[in-house]
């Protein structure tokens, strides 16, 4: 009843109306739905609104929801929150979307060892839930049918940043340019997203191993936590500038803030090198930095794609109606998107999408 009240004019609410109220006496029916589907209410819950990747998630989600009113005529609520950081403030706000009977949470956890409260909560309500980005435990996740995870590979990222640097290396100019020292072997630093988080767990372990598989010689002058952030990430770097004057050739950052924060301190100390710097995620500032040459090179992390998919989810979930085909479930319940490699020689076709 409410969508189309709340999209068709008054005449044709009316004439509706008195068609159901007559198709209702005729079949004898206590109640009649007027329509198949109902309104469609999603929450969205995001860690923390300061966060460049999943804000860029967030406004595609809002995009896709206006679209889809469009070509269904059905109205779509989404509500997106942040948590600032606070898993109590998180299940604190899976309380009141529940409560407002939401038909379905789109989560991503602060703590994605701690979503025991949130399934809990969700498996009473029987309010299915999306975790996206920040993957949740096996064990939590393998609890329920109707819960499910969108987002993408650590490893496939970590390989991919590794073979843009293995690629360069791979170039005899290109590496005596990056080994400044002319000793043969790779100084590095790398900036670590967030402890715990299994992008920077398995970011920061596989990129190196990788360059060792191909057969460089690196060494790790020191690695920092820089929690995602831009900021962060030019204070441990200005930081590490000062341990390392004349030291670092290459930055490995799990992602482009980081990356772009190790840029600004480079810039700013006026270093006497230009280290070889990669980061992932192909955020707009990193695209324009690659076409800049500032940052050598970023990798891909589909935020369009995976916000796309977790609201084609969602919407079918808050509808009762299947999955479509394009939502390829493992195991009944993952959904990875790929990554993808962006250097100055790809770039021009990411910064036109
Ligand atoms: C992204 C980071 C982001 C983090 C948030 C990672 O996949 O690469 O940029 O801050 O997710 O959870």
């Amino acid at each position: 009843m409410k969508t189309i009240r709340h999209y068709c004019s008054r005449s044709l609410t009316k004439a509706l109306v008195i068609m159901v109220t007559a198709s209702a006496i005729l079949c004898g029916c206590g109640t009649v739905s007027m329509s198949p589907s109902k309104d469609v209410k999603i929450a969205v819950l995001t860690y923390d609104e300061h966060d460049t990747f999943v804000d860029s998630m967030t406004k595609y989600m809002t995009k896709w929801c206006r679209q889809k009113e469009k070509e269904t005529g059905k109205r779509i609520t989404l509500s997106v929150v942040g948590a600032k950081k606070s898993q109590l403030t998180q299940n604190d706000q899976v309380q009141k979307f529940i409560s407002e009977n939401y038909d379905v949470l789109c989560v991503n956890l602060v703590d994605r060892t701690d979503a025991m409260v949130i399934i809990d909560k969700a498996m009473e309500s029987d309010t299915p839930v999306i975790f996206f980005n920040r993957e949740p435990v096996e064990e939590d996740l393998s609890r329920w049918d109707k819960i499910y995870y969108v987002g993408a590979l650590a490893r496939q990222s970590a390989e991919m940043q590794a073979k843009i640097i293995t690629d360069a290396l791979s170039d005899p100019q290109k590496f005596a340019s990056i080994d400044a020292n002319d000793n043969g072997t790779i100084q590095y630093v790398i900036l670590e997203g967030e402890a715990g988080h299994q992008d920077t767990l398995v970011r920061t372990s596989v990129c190196p191993k990788e360059l060792m598989k191909a057969g460089f010689s690196l060494e790790k002058l020191g690695d920092e936590y820089a929690n995602w952030d831009r900021d962060q990430g030019r204070t441990r770097m200005r930081e590490l500038i000062d341990r390392y004057p004349f030291q670092i050739e290459m930055v490995i950052a799990n992602n482009d803030d980081m990356a772009l924060g190790a840029i600004d301190a480079i810039e700013e100390s006026n270093y006497p090198l230009d280290p070889f710097v990669v980061g992932i995620n192909g955020t707009e500032e990193a695209l324009e930095a690659i076409r800049t040459m500032k940052l050598d090179g970023t990798v891909y992390n589909d935020s369009k794609g995976q916000a796309e998919m977790i609201m084609e989810m969602a919407y079918a979930l808050g509808s009762n109606e299947e999955f479509p085909g394009n939502v390829d479930l493992t195991f009944n319940k993952y959904v990875f998107t790929p990554y993808s490699m962006i250097t100055y020689d790809n770039v021009q076709k990411y910064l036109r999408q």
